[in-house]
């Protein structure tokens, strides 16, 4: 009789866990929960949850009730070293729920007199996975206990399956989060750019043409006054437009063009001297310039393959972006065209200077110069 009240209770907890699991949006939170209530089902003392990266860089991303011995100094005995549980998920050796691993962080911790450590010597180590994907592992354990049951190791393994499913879930909705994000903002800003900046660009010339046709000096004045309202109204939406667009820059220049220029379509073939380690402000000239000769490449140039080359010195970057289509003719710096005279403001901002080559039928050539300042840090 005992023993059938204990069953019902293992599964209430059981269908609680697969609850938290299935409705949690959030990583931690829902690690956090389910570790707790997976203690109590199996009657342990205490469990955690690292997680490893590709690089092999564990951290720890859940725990309860660890033992004084591992909780000092801010959980430091968790947060580094290495031991024999995460060498053995890392090499690959920890398929299945294995059973007791001794812990070298107690151990650790017992000869360096750390503190209590509650009687917990050993404990359980089931990685935590999806398919083929690792996420990292679930250690558990309770006092003096230097063995595990295979039904015990087959239960953990079955809420490892549930929490690994559950952790990919999560992963991938918060993925699709910032890829719909970007989208949006993209997409914002594509159409700023298509209907409200050109509408004012019209504004713009229509106010300027006005200005030609009258000769009233109360009339002209009126719409060089709108003519310059215009201008302003368009600056302000160009920056309001390049802050928009996604940053991207969090890997590096060099990929973040490959990639947007792999976004829109194009074969970017990137040729990178020197080391890339310029000045934020540097970075996003180049970034920004470099996608709008992208855009243009795209929309307008006909070919599918774009050559970069980036090359770094001690007192300047040089960027050139290269297309080997249709090419047009350029007027020169006094150009109306929006998106080359943003490129030229914005190298000119920082000093630099910017050259634009195109010839009908082969081709069209952006180069950059900026300078650096020397002495940077
Ligand atoms: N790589 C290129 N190949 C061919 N034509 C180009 C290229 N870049 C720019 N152009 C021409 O220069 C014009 C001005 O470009 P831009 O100022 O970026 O304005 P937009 O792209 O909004 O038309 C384009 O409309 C196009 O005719
Ligand atoms: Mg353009």
């Amino acid at each position: 009789m005992e023993r059938e009240k204990q069953r019902i209770q293992e599964l209430q907890t059981l269908k609680l866990i697969a609850e938290t699991l299935n409705e949690a949006n959030d990583l931690e939170e829902m690690l956090q929960a389910v570790l707790k209530q997976l203690m109590q089902v199996m009657k342990l003392q205490c469990g955690w949850v690292f997680f490893v990266n590709e690089k092999g860089d564990f951290s720890l991303v859940a725990d309860y009730e660890l033992p004084p011995a591992l909780t000092w100094g801010n959980k430091k005995p968790m947060c580094e070293g290495d031991c024999w549980c995460l060498d053995r998920c890392k090499d690959g050796r920890l398929q299945r729920a294995a059973n007791v691993i001794e812990c070298k962080r107690l151990e650790d911790a017992i000869e360096e007199k750390w503190g209590d450590t509650n009687g917990i010597t050993h404990h359980a180590s089931i990685p935590l996975r999806a398919g083929e994907e690792k996420f990292g592992l679930l250690n558990v354990a309770a006092p003096h206990k230097t063995h595990f049951t295979s039904e015990e190791l087959a239960l953990l393994e079955a809420v490892a399956y549930q929490i690994g499913t559950a952790i990919k879930r999560i992963k991938l909705v918060e993925n699709e989060q910032k890829l719909a994000l970007l989208a949006e903002r993209n997409r914002l800003a594509r159409d700023l750019h298509d209907s409200v900046n050109q509408l004012l660009f019209s504004l713009l010339l229509t106010a300027r043409g006005a200005k030609e046709m009258t000769e009233d000096e109360n009339m002209k004045d009126t719409f060089t006054y709108i003519q310059q309202l215009a201008q302003e109204a368009l600056h302000e939406m160009r920056a309001l437009i390049w802050q928009l667009r996604p940053q991207g820059l969090e890997n590096g220049l060099a990929s973040a063009l490959k990639h947007y220029g792999n976004m829109l379509g194009l074969k970017i073939d990137i040729d990178i001297q020197g080391v890339i380690d310029l000045p934020n402000e540097v970075e996003e000239c180049l970034w920004r310039v470099g996608q709008e000769a992208l855009n243009n490449c795209k929309k307008h140039a006909g070919i599918s393959t774009v050559y970069i080359v980036i090359s770094v010195q001690s007192n300047k970057v040089k960027m050139s972006v290269h297309d080997q289509g249709c090419g047009f003719h350029y007027i020169g710096e006094n150009t109306l065209s929006l998106g080359l005279s943003s490129m030229r403001e914005r190298v000119t901002s920082l000093n630099g200077e910017i050259h634009i080559k195109s010839t009908i039928g082969e081709g069209t050539t952006i180069q950059v110069m900026i300078p650096l300042k020397r002495g940077r840090g």
